[in-house]
């Protein structure tokens, strides 16, 4: 499905009826890396997964991009779809645009699931790395960025012996047009820090991270844990960034039980 909203085509997926349960997926894949989510979730819930501005099937447009313009994007397929409020989950870049979206819009997050990602912006080499980044995209194209990606999405025993995992990975990664990869890369980029929000989230929360993650290691999830007041953290063992892919299962019974506690209060 597609929507046109904020002057671009949105593409996303809305399937089964309850509570909603709205999706943001990781830099630089798209709204399919929920697929096994959407098929466990979708029977009791309302599942809207979305591929975000850039990403997928959707636009993506040669210009400057935000994250802020990424939870406006959100917040307008929500009105779109009349969707008052959801429980949201977001890996890692994911992450990143909730923090932009409960800045402006608190009031339609039910629970959030903080997901492999973290509070802080980037250092300044960090960025510098984005910017380098960008230039490989531009110069050899998505195929160059899913070579230098996939060793920090996915954990060593992943690539070893889960070849069509890793094949589904690189594929979603290819499928992006540069427009969005270098969009995203300067959006993170600017990013603030998000670590004096994490106080004020008044809203259930949960973080999940893999064991193995080196992307967004751990103790990014425990400083989150620390200060978001209802938060509770869970470590999946096994996984590394992409942990929602490595050890679905898993991810699978923690989104589940967040949701019904959710769906009490
Ligand atoms: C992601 O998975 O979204 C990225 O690794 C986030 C990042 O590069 O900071």
């Amino acid at each position: 499905m597609k929507a046109q909203i904020n002057d671009i085509a949105l593409a996303y997926a809305d399937t089964g009826t309850g509570l909603p349960v709205v999706f943001l997926h990781a830099f630089p894949l798209n709204r399919t890396m929920w697929a096994a989510q959407e098929e466990a979730l979708s029977s009791r819930h309302r599942v809207i997964t979305i591929d975000l501005r850039g990403h997928g099937e959707s636009d993506a447009p040669l210009w400057h991009y935000t994250l802020e313009q990424a939870a406006d994007d959100v917040r307008a397929l929500l009105d779109h779809l009349s969707v008052p409020q959801a429980v949201f989950v977001g890996l890692s870049m994911g992450g990143y645009i909730l923090f932009a979206f409960y800045r402006k819009y608190a009031d339609r997050v039910k629970g959030l699931i903080l997901a492999d990602t973290r509070a802080q912006a980037d250092t300044p080499e960090g960025r510098t790395g984005r910017f380098q980044m960008a230039q490989i995209a531009y110069t050899q194209g998505p195929a160059a960025i899913a070579d230098l990606m996939i060793p920090k999405l996915l954990s060593p025993g992943t690539i070893e012996s889960n070849p069509t995992l890793v094949q589904n990975v690189r594929s979603m990664i290819e499928g992006n047009q540069i427009s969005g990869i270098a969009g995203d890369l300067m959006a993170m980029a600017e990013r603030p820090d998000s670590v004096p929000l994490l106080r004020q989230i008044t809203c259930p929360a949960q973080i999940i991270v893999g064991e193995l993650d080196v992307a967004t290691p751990p103790n990014d999830s425990r400083l989150m844990a620390d200060q978001i007041p209802r938060a509770h953290l869970t470590t999946i063992p096994g996984a590394a960034h992409l942990s929602n892919l490595e050890q679905s299962e898993t991810f699978n019974q923690i989104v589940e039980a967040f949701v019904l506690t959710c769906a009490k209060t």
